[in-house]
């Protein structure tokens, strides 16, 4: 992960060096699968032996490739209408996936994944079971860093751009406790139904700042923003992040923005980001048919420095995670 954008963000990286030679394809057995709101689960999945050693270093923003094709369809009647045709599609290639926590318990790596189902692959992964076992490659990618005098840090997402900063708040409030950096998390979703969140997300909580369960274990304060008011900020999460910024006036020097989610959020995250010379990392997500490097579907129109020329970078191997002012949105 070193590019000319890049260098000042180079100097650690979560506390190690990710994307080791370690990565390769390893089997995990399911431990649970799990329904959180309509189009939700959790899945976690554990690793043992050489699996365990590789995983267990596994950073927020790097992800996995996991074979889907052998799994069962769910009844007809649990197929959505609107996946109806897709649902029938055989799965070909892996699907690119993020952990929302890895933990180490003795010999065993357990790592969390949280799906959206939106086509025939997630929508297979809903019939996995305590006991399956799946194919996973991995880690890939590179991670999200934390510069030296980084004392606050921002995490704007949106949609399924949550499962990679539920692990990352994890790593800041945990595993960087003693850089001692106060991390405040924005969500965003269409309306309170579109939130991937268990627990309440009514006013009182909304009020308390702590609206969000997965982040307030972690004591992250964090605010919700849905586009029809149904919770929080009435809105885009990028409008309530703005208004936030406005209202608490950070240093801008110490703070850092992490984001991830769709495009379109992507974009004005790195604006507001470019506007206040605030630095910004931003997760990618792009079609990845190989996820290392041999396919170039998953290329990103990048800006090189100092000059008005772009290069394509693979988001697979030299991402997912960008410096936002490197990025042609
Ligand atoms: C690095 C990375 C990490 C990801 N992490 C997660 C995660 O933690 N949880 C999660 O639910 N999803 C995540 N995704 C997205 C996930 O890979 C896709 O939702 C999944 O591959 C869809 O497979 P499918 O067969 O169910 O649907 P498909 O039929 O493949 O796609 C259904 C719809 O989603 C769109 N889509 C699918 N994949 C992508 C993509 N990569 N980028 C943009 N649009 C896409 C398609 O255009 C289509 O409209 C991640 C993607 C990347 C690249
Ligand atoms: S997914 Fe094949 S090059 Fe990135």
């Amino acid at each position: 992960m070193v590019c000319g954008f890049m260098k000042g963000f180079c100097e650690v990286v979560m506390g190690q060096e990710y994307g080791s030679s370690s990565k390769g394809e390893f089997r995990a057995v399911v431990s649970s699968n799990r329904q959180i709101g309509i189009s939700f689960y959790r899945l976690t999945l554990e690793f043992s032996g050489a699996g365990a050693e590789a995983f267990d270093g596994f950073g927020p923003g790097q992800f996995v490739q996991l074979d889907v094709s052998g799994a069962a369809l769910p009844p007809v009647e649990r197929i959505p209408d609107e996946l109806a045709d897709a649902a029938r599609r055989e799965i070909l290639l892996r699907r690119p996936f993020s952990f929302t926590d890895v933990t180490r318990e003795g010999d065993k790596t357990v790592a969390d994944l949280l799906y959206c189902v939106v086509g025939p692959a997630t929508l297979r992964m809903t019939t996995f079971k305590a006991g399956d076992s799946v194919s996973v490659v991995g880690p890939l990618g590179n991670g999200f860093s934390v510069p030296e005098g980084k004392k606050k840090a921002f995490l704007v997402f949106g949609g399924m751009g949550t499962a990679p900063m539920q692990h990352l708040a994890k790593v800041l409030a945990w595993d960087e406790k003693e850089r001692d950096i106060e991390v405040v998390a924005f969500a965003g979703a269409k309306s309170v139904h579109a939130l991937p969140f268990e627990g309440r997300m009514d006013e009182i909580s909304q009020q308390l700042g702590f609206s969000i369960r997965e982040f307030a274990k972690y004591t992250i304060e964090s605010m919700v923003a849905t586009d029809d008011g149904s919770s929080g900020f009435h809105g885009p999460v990028t409008d309530c992040f703005l208004e936030w910024l406005k209202e608490n006036k950070p240093s801008v020097e110490e703070a850092i923005i992490y984001s991830c989610g769709p495009e379109a959020m992507l974009g004005k995250v790195a604006e507001i980001a470019k506007e206040r010379n605030i630095d910004c990392q931003v997760s990618l997500e792009r079609r990845m048919a190989c996820g290392i490097g041999v396919c170039q579907s998953c290329a990103v129109e990048c800006r090189v420095e100092g000059s008005s020329e772009t290069v394509y970078k693979m988001c697979c191997e030299d991402g997912p995670v960008f410096d936002a002012r490197e990025v042609v949105f």
